[in-house]
């Protein structure tokens, strides 16, 4: 016989991990379209969202006028940039959420105390992310269960299948 039912088995496992955990990172866009600008209630922007370690977050202004600073609980109270984490300027910052833990970000030039400020829970990865938008017509996905009763029928098949097409 050409193929083992080992190699089946690997194909069938590559093909149900590939269904099952499609590649699915988030940007979340702080602010949607109203972006990173003064007089905006963040709080309530992230309330509205779910935020999971391997996400984006990213920040969108008028650049040289805004800026973004990731500081620690004490400079988002205080709306302090005092050995802050990091920094960005672009206008269009994509930030990675690597860890999961709380972020505090801020805008640097004095906005922050008109509402420049940002703080986000980021949750571990769970088991099984559900998909973005589910598709009206696609039927749902379900995982390809490899066990002793569905095995040898697809083996079955895919042997019947290279006899007539192989
Ligand atoms: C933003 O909204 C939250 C949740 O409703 C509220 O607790 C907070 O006081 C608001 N912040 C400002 C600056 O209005
Ligand atoms: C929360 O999210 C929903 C769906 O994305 C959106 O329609 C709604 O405007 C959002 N609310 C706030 C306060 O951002
Ligand atoms: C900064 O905020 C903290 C609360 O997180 C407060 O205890 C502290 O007094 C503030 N420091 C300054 C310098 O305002
Ligand atoms: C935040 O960072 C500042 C400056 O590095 C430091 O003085 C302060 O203790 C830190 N606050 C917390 C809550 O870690
Ligand atoms: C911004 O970050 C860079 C390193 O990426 C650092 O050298 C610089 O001092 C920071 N700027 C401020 C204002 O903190």
């Amino acid at each position: 016989m050409a193929i083992s039912s080992n190699s089946i088995m690997l194909l069938l496992i590559v093909l149900t991990a590939a269904a099952v955990f499609p590649a699915a990172a988030t940007d979340h866009i702080v602010g949607a379209n109203r972006g990173w600008n003064p007089g905006i209630n963040y709080t309530l922007w992230a309330n509205n969202q779910t935020f999971y370690v391997g996400d984006l977050i990213s920040f969108r202004y008028q650049k040289n006028q805004y800026n973004v600073f990731e500081v620690n609980r004490t400079g988002y109270d205080n709306c302090t940039t005092e050995g802050a984490i990091g920094n960005w300027s672009s206008g269009k910052d994509f930030i990675l959420l690597g860890k999961a833990k709380r972020y505090y970000f801020i805008c640097g030039n004095g906005q922050c105390f008109n509402g420049m400020k940002v703080s986000v829970l980021v949750h571990p990865l769970p088991p099984r992310r559900p998909p973005p938008s589910p598709p009206a017509i696609r039927p749902p996905l379900r995982p390809i269960a490899v066990s002793s009763e569905t095995g040898p029928w697809v083996l079955g098949f895919l042997l019947l299948s290279w006899g007539r097409f192989g």
